[in-house]
């Protein structure tokens, strides 16, 4: 069993910093969390207290059911890998996932029955006779893997080990780590994994839930789905998401019988359940999301449409972003195999898909549309 719940955990360095408020979350044994937030938001910091390498200032933390608060890293059943790999550079790669069993007087046979193993499953056999050096980058990071696998943990602790690999290796080494999650499960022998990083698209792929940080606040935690279609608040609306989601700053008012978000001289009408929702927000300000694919160009004469003139056009084969400027805000548009020449400087009418739209509290930020 190895649910690791905090509760009420706060985190106040020595000079008085304070880096992690009232946190409050629970990982369900064997599941994939993954933790995301901007560089300083105290990720590592929540992920080194899971370890045991920062102290608890409050609230209790436990691993399984033991209450861990003051229990030594070792004997927590946990295993971390880092974005610096942390290999000892004078031992090849079999030396260097072997160490930790040695320390820990596990047999010899036993050792090379689980290096063995764990090489098999990365394909890094042919490697394990190698030094650090004569390895490149992603190879060092299996062998980093690979030693934490050999431990055999209840729980692994990733902060960020992806972030020093290039582009590609980094999508190859993303499924490798969720391919491992799901094997291990699959042969019974499931391993939480918190995995930190700050990286969204990271955060969407490979996570059973996504927990959502920003200074020190927990924003949200839910499947990536969820966070993405169902955003508690602007900043993770505009967090999870690339491009993100556009925000337009402006007013509800009453027209006739219907509830309009208006801004400079548009009216865009909200549909019928959003108006009864958005009803205590009548001529309040409020800002307006709306995803890029939430935006298509539009013909003269329809409705909640907004010109706007394009500053930039990408052009990315089978879609393109449309970069545009509307009464002092950019916003993206993304058209899936659209043929029509636009380029910068142009006009362009875009008609804004209200079903989709959420709108964000002025001072508050949380979503008046959020269900749960
Ligand atoms: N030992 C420390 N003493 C004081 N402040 C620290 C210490 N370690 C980290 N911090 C601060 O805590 C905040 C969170 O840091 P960190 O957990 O490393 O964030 P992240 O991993 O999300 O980038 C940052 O503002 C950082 O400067
Ligand atoms: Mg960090």
């Amino acid at each position: 069993m190895a649910r690791v719940k905090l509760q009420e955990i706060n985190k106040v360095y020595e000079n008085g910093f304070h880096a992690l408020h009232d946190i409050n979350l629970d990982i369900d044994d064997g599941e994939f969390m993954v933790l995301v937030g901007p560089s300083g938001c105290a990720k590592s910091t929540m992920l080194r207290m899971v370890a045991g390498l920062e102290s608890v200032s409050d609230g209790e933390l436990s691993i399984g059911n033991t209450v861990c608060n003051d229990l030594a890293p070792k004997d927590r059943g946990i295993a971390m890998v880092f974005q610096n790999y942390a290999l000892y550079p004078h031992m090849t790669a079999y030396e260097n996932m072997a160490f930790g069993l040695e320390t820990a007087k596990k047999p010899k046979e036993e050792i090379e029955k689980r290096v063995q193993e764990a090489a098999e499953l990365l394909e890094i056999t042919e490697l394990l006779s190698r030094k650090p050096k004569q390895m490149s980058g992603g190879q060092r990071q299996r062998v980093a893997l690979g030693r934490a696998m050999v431990r055999k943990p209840d729980v692994f602790l990733f902060d960020e080990p992806l972030s020093n690999l290039d582009a590609k290796l980094r999508v190859s080494m993303r499924m490798r780590i969720s391919k491992l999650h799901q094997q291990l499960k699959s042969a019974g022998n499931p391993a939480t994994m918190i995995y930190v990083t700050h990286d969204q698209v990271e955060a969407m792929t490979m996570g059973d839930r996504v927990c959502i940080m920003n200074k020190g606040h927990l924003m949200q935690v839910d499947t990536p789905m969820e966070v993405y279609n169902n955003p508690k608040n602007k900043f993770v609306a505009e967090f999870i998401g690339s491009p993100s989601m556009n925000m337009l700053f402006g007013q509800l008012q009453k027209r006739d019988d219907s509830l309009v978000f208006h801004i400079g001289s548009s009216d865009f009408v909200l549909p019928g359940d959003k108006q009864t929702q958005a009803a205590l927000w009548e001529d309040r300000h409020v800002f307006l999301g709306i995803r890029p694919e939430h935006l298509e160009l539009a013909e003269d004469g329809e409705t909640n449409t907004l010109a706007a003139t394009i500053t930039a056009v990408e052009e990315l084969g089978s879609e393109k972003f449309i970069h545009t400027h509307v009464y002092g805000h950019d916003v993206i548009c993304k058209l899936m195999n659209n043929e029509k020449q636009l380029k910068a400087g142009d006009t362009c009418l875009l008609r804004l898909n209200m079903d989709k739209c959420h709108l964000f509290d002025e001072s508050t930020e949380f979503n008046i549309f959020y269900n749960k």
